[in-house]
């Protein structure tokens, strides 16, 4: 099979961009390729966190995949923080790369104007993990939401540079984008990304909001001053913003939902796609309230699979300290 590798942060609660542009294609991946999905921690601390409100999340967000639908038989699952290699991987590759092509990355950018002048090192230093988590275990796939492709081509760049200077060494991932979903935005700044970081509630709807919350965010959700659901990115960004929410949930496309709400105003069509979006939580959210609880069965979960994605990834480490001339270990 076929290698398939994505992380997530956990620093928050998962919203519906994450859902949309990620997890769900993970779910429906999951049996076509030998999959690791990791909770990315140590991604979470190049901003900075509260470290009860961080492992709080961390627990969390393993309960709340699972409910989404991985499954542990298919997917290892675990923690970043607990396979060192990762961030052995990632010294190395630290060596290997140029602050030229990492000064280019755009969340970077974004990321350093919010935290001033005392911007983090591994704010900066954040895609090379990410390679280092991507490369260690010779994925062919990553399935991630728009905003993570400029990551993924470094990390190929990278990638490529290693095999070259040294020998074929890493195998060249290729990102899979969803074509609808994959750019979730702000419900109120629809020219902004959704983020589970915003300080507005209102703009992010969690895939633990109760149905009540999410008609009510849907409801508030910023739209132009016309009343015709129809789709127009450029001209009508907040009524498209819902209009491919919709779609992501129910698979239709977006004339047939402009049929379907023709002439009936953007109340109803709120109030539309806050249900179908509660109708697409609640399994889940049921699933996860029965987990959450459940915690000797999250750490036998988490026991297993930490040791195979331990020992995946030495294998790819083990090569690399060979090839870059560090004397191995006896
Ligand atoms: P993170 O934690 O920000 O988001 C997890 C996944 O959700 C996607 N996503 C979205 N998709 C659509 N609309 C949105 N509004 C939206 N917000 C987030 C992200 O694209 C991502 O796929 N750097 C990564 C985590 C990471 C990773 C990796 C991913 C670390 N190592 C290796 C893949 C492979 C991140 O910050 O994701």
């Amino acid at each position: 099979k076929k290698v398939l590798f994505s992380g997530i942060q956990p620093s928050g609660v998962f919203t519906i961009g994450n859902y949309f542009g990620a997890i769900k294609n993970w779910v429906s991946l999951q049996d076509q390729y030998r999959c690791f999905f990791s909770i990315v921690d140590l991604h979470a601390i190049t901003v900075p966190q509260s470290p009860q409100e961080l492992r709080k999340n961390s627990r969390n967000s393993l309960a709340l995949l699972l409910a989404a639908g991985i499954d542990p038989k298919m997917s290892t699952l675990y923690y970043q923080s607990h396979v060192s290699a990762h961030s052995e991987l990632a010294w190395i590759l630290n060596c290997y790369t140029n602050m030229g092509e990492l000064s280019r990355m755009t969340q970077f950018k974004d990321k350093s104007q919010k935290q001033g002048e005392n911007i983090r090192a591994g704010l900066y230093n954040y895609p090379v993990l990410m390679a280092a988590d991507i490369l260690l275990f010779q994925t062919n796939l990553v399935p991630v939401g728009q905003d993570q492709k400029q990551h993924l081509e470094l990390t190929r760049d990278i990638a490529h540079r290693f095999n070259n200077h040294f020998s074929p060494t890493f195998v060249i991932p290729e990102p899979y984008i969803p074509s609808t979903g994959a750019r979730v935005m702000s419900l109120q700044e629809p020219e902004k990304k959704m983020s589970k970081s915003d300080e507005n509630k209102n703009a992010f709807v969690c895939m633990t909001d109760d149905t009540d919350s999410i008609i009510k965010k849907f409801k508030r959700a910023v739209t132009d001053s016309g009343s015709e659901v129809r789709y127009d990115s450029l001209n009508k960004s907040g009524i498209s913003n819902l209009m491919e929410i919709y779609s992501s949930a129910t698979g239709d496309s977006y004339d047939e939902i402009e049929r379907r709400f023709n002439g009936q105003g953007y109340g109803n069509f709120k109030q539309a796609v806050g249900e179908v979006i509660a109708d697409t939580l609640k399994p889940i959210q049921k699933e996860y309230g029965k987990l959450i609880d459940d915690k000797g069965y999250i750490e036998e979960i988490i026991k297993e699979s930490t040791e195979i994605a331990r020992k995946v990834s030495y294998k790819t480490l083990a090569k690399v300290k060979k090839k870059v001339g560090l004397v191995l270990p006896i």
